[in-house]
């Protein structure tokens, strides 16, 4: 892509794709998988640049982005706030400006989902959330991806979230409004999920229960997170206490479909959000949701970088 090329685009939530580039970059990953898994070198993005910035810990967004970028032949530079002048209050847009001339792509993970905006508006490249306070978009493409591969579209399904209204939620709200499902949410009292705040403007596409055991009642997936996203750690107490009924257990499984799969976008607390028994169960899918992130993002940074293939 051209720098300032006027089909660049950026992917800072869900939104910003509509629900065909969304089939076109499942069927992409289908394809980069299923090459992958063949041990088939597929390599269209030698001598392109990923920077990856990082102002929050990661395990699987940091290896599924560098591996994935050099399993197309391209190459990584890693970037976090303590060794770079981020951290020593540079402008964003300044650091925007500089990185976009060198590099290609950037992915950024981040608290306020304002920088990224103000990031990806100073850049020459497309940007890549890689999860900020409001949104997780790479993690809700993988579950999705993740959903199909196991159960098929996902059009018309029910997705019930139990726990906080953090990040996933708002994300998963808007990829029901995209994509046509519905999502069941039930929260504690002070932690729902606000669907403006979400970008959500169509109610038909989520329902509030206030008990998650109704959330889950007749769901196609269950699914959950921390009770302490990265960023709240001051809240961890509080926390604990407020969220002691929101844990996924066999009972919610069981009155959830019988097919019903189970997600987290991990790292997981067995005990806390979810038991042992539900996460390590034969219902959990979590780690081909975690693989899957790599395979999603192939096409996702292919698609950006080089619009659609054939
Ligand atoms: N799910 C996810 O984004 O994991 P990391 O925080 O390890 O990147
Ligand atoms: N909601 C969690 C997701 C971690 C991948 C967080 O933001 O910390």
């Amino acid at each position: 892509m051209k720098p300032g090329a006027s089909l660049m685009k950026h992917f800072l939530q869900i939104k910003d794709l509509r629900a065909e580039e969304y089939a076109y970059l499942f069927e992409r990953t289908r394809i980069i998988k299923t090459r992958f898994k063949n041990y088939e070198r597929y390599q269209p993005l030698v001598d392109r640049t990923l920077a990856m910035i990082f102002e929050k810990a990661s395990t699987r967004t940091r290896v599924s982005f560098e591996a994935g970028m050099y399993q197309m032949g391209g190459s990584v530079v890693h970037l976090t706030t303590g060794d770079t002048h981020l951290g020593r209050a540079e402008p964003i847009e300044d650091t925007a400006r500089v990185i976009s001339r060198m590099v290609d792509l950037v992915m950024i993970r981040t608290f306020e989902q304002a920088k990224i905006e103000q990031f990806a508006a100073h850049s020459r490249v497309p940007v890549i959330n890689g999860l900020t306070n409001e949104y997780h978009p790479c993690q809700i493409l993988a579950d999705i991806y993740t959903f199909i591969e196991h159960r098929g579209s996902i059009e018309g399904k029910v997705v019930a979230w139990v726990g906080d209204g953090n990040n996933m939620a708002n994300t998963w709200l808007q990829a029901a409004e995209v994509l046509g499902f519905k999502v069941h949410l039930s929260t504690p009292s002070g932690y729902e999920v606000d669907p403006a705040a979400a970008g959500v403007r169509d109610a038909g596409c989520y329902r509030v229960f206030n008990h998650p055991l109704q959330a889950c009642e007749g769901a196609h997936l269950v699914t959950t997170d921390v009770w302490t996203s990265m960023g709240y750690e001051a809240e961890n107490e509080e926390r604990r206490k407020a969220f002691v009924d929101w844990c996924v257990d066999d009972e919610m499984m069981a009155v959830a479909q019988p097919d019903a799969l189970f997600m987290h976008c991990l790292p997981a607390h067995r005990g806390e959000e979810v038991t042992a028994e539900v996460l390590d169960g034969p219902q959990s899918v979590v780690w081909d949701e975690a693989e899957n992130r790599m395979h999603v993002q192939k096409a996702l940074m292919e698609y950006l970088l080089l619009g659609r293939i054939g």
